[in-house]
């Protein structure tokens, strides 16, 4: 589904201004990460995500023609990168339905940055050795929930990424209420001594068509209490400043799990995310209402220096900090779905 898309070339824009090396948005927030959305299109139908009544056979995809090549996709992450991106994370839909994404994934690697992907781990069996071979440094597979898939098949690509070198894995499971949420206990302890990490995400509202409501989600609070009366838990350092998730270890030494509080405790102050959607537009916030047409730029003639001022200024003029002011009114807003930004 095409998304309203701004355009950002004025053919004016200044040099970007770095503060001591580092280029700030509005509110002094760095540019360090880069999520890429691969494709619009995902073979599962999770309800909290791409619910089967909108995302049916009805439902326009983007057409081949209008998504990036890895060529451009390539080219847009070395600008990135020379503007201070460090962590480019490939997500989607599901983006190893698109074909051959080690290709892209070998592409990347050449550029100075860790390089992780985020998928639903049901094509991760046949894929991880490529993947692996090709430079992948980490993989965050969602847990199994709400879909026909064989919950087996996931453990086999998670087994697959483990033996091809990509462990430890983060299994995510988005906890939404009456829903999934008697799954915590079990998720917890499926992964308990693994050496993978379990991570519990609150349920967000993301896109137009969830129909979220704050009654459905579960805070991270709760899943900690509830996981900490049977195996009790305690608090870790995290791993660096502005990590997403919190972490909590097992006493017993049974490993550690996270939560990702994105609504009962919102991190907009140290978000440090540009995102790239699938058609080359460029999003400051997961909740935008709209994003910036970089792909006329790339496919215009623009070149490499013109294109890095626009996505400069389009980070320092940022001000996004939705989940801090989110409220029952901002959750209805016309916002971009998931699948097409990227989760
Ligand atoms: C959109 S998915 C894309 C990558 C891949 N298909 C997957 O499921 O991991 C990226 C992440 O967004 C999460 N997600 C999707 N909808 C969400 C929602 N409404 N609230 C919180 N997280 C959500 C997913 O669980 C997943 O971890
Ligand atoms: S993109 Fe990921 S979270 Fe969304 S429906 Fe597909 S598997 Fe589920």
């Amino acid at each position: 589904m095409a998304m309203k898309v701004i355009p950002i070339s004025s053919g004016r824009t200044p040099a970007p201004a770095f503060e001591g090396g580092t280029l700030r948005d509005s509110l002094k927030r760095p540019m360090h990460d880069l999520r890429i959305s691969v494709t619009d299109r995902c073979n599962f139908r999770c309800v909290y995500c791409m619910p089967r009544e909108v995302f049916d056979a009805n439902y326009t995809f983007l057409p081949h023609s209008a998504i990036l090549s890895f060529e451009e996709i390539a080219r847009l992450a070395r600008i990135f990168v020379g503007l201070g991106v460090e962590k480019i994370r490939l997500t989607g839909g599901e983006p190893l339905v698109r074909r051959d994404l080690y290709r892209l994934v070998a592409m990347l690697k050449e550029l100075d940055v860790e390089l992780t992907l985020t998928t639903n781990g049901s094509l991760l069996a046949r894929n991880a050795q490529a993947l692996a071979r090709a430079g992948l440094d980490r993989v965050t597979v969602r847990a199994m929930n709400d879909v026909d898939f064989p919950v087996a098949k996931v453990i086999e690509g998670i087994d697959a990424a483990a033996a091809a070198g990509l462990a430890p894995l983060k299994i995510n499971m988005v906890v939404k209420r009456g829903v999934n949420d008697r799954d915590i206990l079990p998720m917890a302890e499926r992964w308990r001594s693994s050496g993978h990490i379990a991570r519990f995400i609150e349920y967000m509202d993301v896109g137009s068509s969830n129909g979220w409501r704050m009654d459905d989600v579960v805070p991270s609070a709760e899943v900690v209490r509830r996981i900490s009366e049977r195996w009790p838990l305690e608090p870790v350092d995290a791993n660096y400043p502005g990590e997403v998730a919190e972490r909590w270890r097992y006493a017993d030494g049974a490993g550690e799990i996270g939560v990702i509080s994105s609504v009962t405790q919102a991190f907009c102050r140290s978000c440090t995310r540009m995102r790239l959607s699938t058609e080359g537009a460029l999003f400051t916030c997961l909740f935008a209402q709209s994003g910036h047409d970089l792909k006329s730029l790339v496919r215009g003639g623009a070149s490499d220096e013109q294109i890095r001022d626009e996505i400069a200024a389009v980070w320092q003029r940022r001000a996004d900090r939705y989940s801090e002011i989110r409220t029952a009114a901002t959750s209805k807003n016309k916002k971009v779905e998931m699948s097409y930004i990227g989760g």
